[in-house]
């Protein structure tokens, strides 16, 4: 049966960057996260006996076939849970510019979990579908869940553990962020090679796992005492040695433009002109700012003025994963 669901993005707040099991996908560190409410990516899943292999269309399109082999190899996840063998059509839409560091991936795999698991007649828990959403991307375990959530590393090898759990729901603390685009081209190098090569080259690596544990503890003690400028304070904190151990790789890695560093520098004035404002960044160019709902489009409007900036996204904080009606 045909079954559709919608997850939102999210941006770490805490980032993930590391593996601590390649073929299970189990991350090295924890990480915390915001969803985002107007980033979304809407899934259909429809198990199907007349058809000769997975098919899958991205975007309007059929998907290129490195990532349709992708998602195969993700749905034989839960065609062997159900015991079935049919092939699927997977039909998948993203709201937003695909493959250039806006976490698509994390969405993706979120809604494609929940339709595929519905789709297949599972009875899945919310841990479970995360556990699920991690072995297609690590951030797509997050995506579950609405709010902040954070993604256990876990210890244990079978990576039932590895899961993400939610802090706080999005009715919690209404924070915004303002996703500035300077680039929609698809990123260069993706996440899980840059990690990779992070991790096997950078002799900073060891530093960052050790270093993660009073992130994670500090990011949860910000978000229960609703403290935002520790909370925005440990985001730039977290996203700033990230990309400074992903420098530190051999060959190095790079996600930011000219463009992208002028933002930095943009947020960092107009901080000391008294706006409350955190930037963050993932696997690409964009700049993403974080703030308090009410600061947001006068934020946006000064940041607009900006040469070279394609667009801003001001996006809410979003809920949870849910399925939906055809
Ligand atoms: C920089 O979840 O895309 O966005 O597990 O290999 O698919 P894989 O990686 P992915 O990595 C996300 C990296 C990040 C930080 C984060 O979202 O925590």
């Amino acid at each position: 049966m045909k079954k559709t669901a919608l997850a939102h993005a999210n941006i770490a707040l805490v980032k993930y960057w590391g593996k601590r099991d390649a073929a299970l996908n189990l991350p090295a560190v924890g990480s915390i996260s915001m969803t985002l409410e107007a980033l979304s990516t809407h899934t259909s899943v429809d198990f199907r006996d007349d058809l000769p292999g997975d098919m899958l269309i991205l975007n309007g399109r059929p998907a290129a076939v490195k990532q349709e082999q992708r998602v195969g190899a993700f749905l034989d996840l839960f065609r062997r849970e159900a015991g079935i063998t049919a092939a699927a059509e997977v039909v998948s839409e993203n709201n937003f510019p695909t493959g250039a560091g806006l976490a698509s991936s994390a969405s993706g795999f979120a809604a494609l979990a929940l339709a595929a698991g519905a789709a297949a007649g599972l009875p899945l828990s919310p841990t479970r579908l995360s556990e699920l959403a991690r072995r297609g991307s690590g951030s797509a375990a997050r995506s579950i869940y609405g709010g902040f959530v954070e993604m256990k590393a876990g210890e244990r090898s079978d990576g039932t553990d590895a899961v993400a759990v939610q802090l706080q729901n999005a009715a919690y603390w209404p924070l915004a962020m303002l996703i500035l685009i300077t680039s929609e081209q698809e990123k260069e190098l993706g996440s899980t090679e840059g990690m990779n090569r992070t991790a096997q080259t950078s002799p900073y690596y060891p530093a960052w796992i050790a270093s993660s544990v009073s992130d994670l503890v500090a990011m949860r003690e910000a978000i229960a005492g609703k403290d935002f400028q520790r909370l925005g304070e440990i985001a730039e904190f977290s996203c700033f040695k990230m990309h400074g151990l992903a420098l530190s790789a051999d060959p190095a890695i790079l996600y930011w433009n000219d463009l992208s560093v002028t933002l930095i520098h943009e947020v960092r004035r107009l901080r000391r002109q008294g706006y409350g404002a955190y930037v963050t960044m993932d696997a690409g160019p964009q700049v993403k700012v974080i703030c308090l709902p009410e600061d947001a489009p006068k934020l946006q409007q000064q940041l607009g003025q900006i040469e070279g900036i394609q667009r801003i996204l001001p996006t809410a904080i979003g809920g949870d994963a849910r399925l939906i009606n055809d």
